[in-house]
């Protein structure tokens, strides 16, 4: 098996219920922190990782992302002629990042279904997929770590994290035996269990690399929770051909995908903010008093 990960699929055809009324017209993805959207810290991740193909699954009201990976010629010439170089430099930079294809999901019939979508593009070859939701702060780019990880066991791998017992409702948790240091061999996986019919608190965040054979237990995977496909349960099927490790990441995650977790997101990217991190702190601190 090719035990080097090129292409990564990035389903971003959700409807982004949890963020309404932001997103009923603008896509969740490009959400900004700071002053980057959601998806582009994720691309960035992905990119540093060695991936050199986005495959981005979209819906509608999400054209908004293809503008912000290609060029954008009036912006361009009016910088070029105000002389905003660093602007201008930072704008063309984000077009040529990496190849993108797009495909469309015409109904957001779940995250098994958008991952499906990408067979064709994707072929026989092992893929990463990435979810824009989950922003991974880490010094070693998550993706890569778990590329890592999938040279010594060349299967599926799910990015796993630690969540309090309570929270076990909002993931995918696996049961899992634990062969080494952080790297776990998944016995189950259950979607959204309730904190007492859950199997353990390790929960699948949004990063993974998956095998191409993933692709036909999702066609025989059939609608789940919600009446979605879900990759858990196509992931289920999988682990009746094929091994899946689960890996626990080093590395801050956030959950961008919800008023909470965006909003502290916010505040640890904005105190890490070079140009105005310590006047931010200090406005912070001014607001505890
Ligand atoms: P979520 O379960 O977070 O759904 O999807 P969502 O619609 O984005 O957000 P909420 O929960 O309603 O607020 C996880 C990922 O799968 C993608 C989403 O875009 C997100 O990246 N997805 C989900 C699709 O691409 N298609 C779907 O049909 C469902």
């Amino acid at each position: 098996m090719n035990k080097l990960i090129t292409k990564a699929v990035f389903p971003a055809a959700g409807l982004g219920t949890r963020f309404l009324p932001a997103t009923k017209a603008s896509p969740k993805e490009m959400m900004p922190l700071v002053d980057k959207p959601l998806i582009q810290y994720v691309v960035e991740e992905a990119v540093s990782s060695g991936i050199d193909q986005i495959v981005l699954i979209t819906g509608r009201g999400k054209r908004a992302i293809e503008d912000h990976f290609d060029v954008a010629f009036e912006l361009e010439e009016d910088l070029k002629a105000k002389g905003k170089h660093k602007l201008l430099s930072e704008v063309q930079r984000i077009a040529n990042l990496v190849t993108f294809c797009y495909i469309r999901q015409k109904q957001a019939l779940g995250l098994g279904h958008a991952v499906l979508t990408a067979k064709r593009i994707v072929g026989d070859e092992a893929f990463a997929v990435l979810l824009g939701d989950d922003i991974i702060d880490a010094e070693v780019p998550a993706l890569k770590q778990m590329m890592d990880v999938y040279k010594r066991y060349p299967s599926t791998i799910l990015a796993i994290q630690k969540v309090p017992k309570s929270q076990t409702q909002h993931y995918g948790i696996i049961d899992g035996k634990r062969i080494e240091d952080g790297i776990y061999l998944v016995k189950d996986l259950v979607e959204k269990p309730s904190p007492h019919e859950a199997p353990s608190n390790l929960a699948i965040i949004g990063r993974y690399i998956l095998t191409p054979e993933i692709f036909s237990s999702l066609e025989n995977t059939k609608p789940g929770k919600g009446g979605e496909i879900q990759l858990t349960d196509g992931l289920r099927l999988l682990m009746n051909k094929q091994p899946i490790y689960a890996y626990e990441f080093r590395g801050k995650r956030h959950d961008a995908g919800d008023k909470l977790g965006f909003l502290k997101a916010t505040v640890e990217f904005g105190l890490k903010n070079k140009e105005f991190g310590e006047e931010f702190r200090s406005y912070l601190k001014k607001l505890k008093l």
